[in-house]
């Protein structure tokens, strides 16, 4: 059954920036851009890397270790050496804090 649950303060993250969330096991990354945020997978699909460390430019994430990157709205790959999409969740910002529907 999905649920929406808290990730962490908006203001925890800056405008075009990443943090990891880990919940029940499973890591994922969420995202502030231009004020709207989105969630994925913590994971590159390429060899599990954690994304948070990667760099945010708009609405792209860089992998920190090949510099795969991966549209964060819809977790598409967009090249080598990535080439399995992100997968994504629904994210919403209430009362201050984001919420991430995972399940
Ligand atoms: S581990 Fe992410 S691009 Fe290779």
């Amino acid at each position: 059954m999905s649920q929406w649950i808290n990730a962490c303060a908006f203001d925890d993250i800056d405008d075009e920036d990443v943090m990891r969330f880990d919940h029940v096991g499973h890591s994922y990354a969420i995202y502030r851009y231009e004020d709207k945020v989105y969630a994925t997978d913590g994971l590159c699909t390429h060899e599990k890397v954690h994304l948070c460390d990667g760099l945010v430019m708009e609405h792209v994430i860089e992998c920190p270790k090949h510099n795969g990157r991966f549209d964060i709205r819809d977790g598409r790959a967009l090249g080598a050496p990535v080439c399995v999409n992100l997968k994504t969740y629904p994210a919403k910002v209430e009362d201050g804090n984001i919420l991430i529907q995972v399940g």
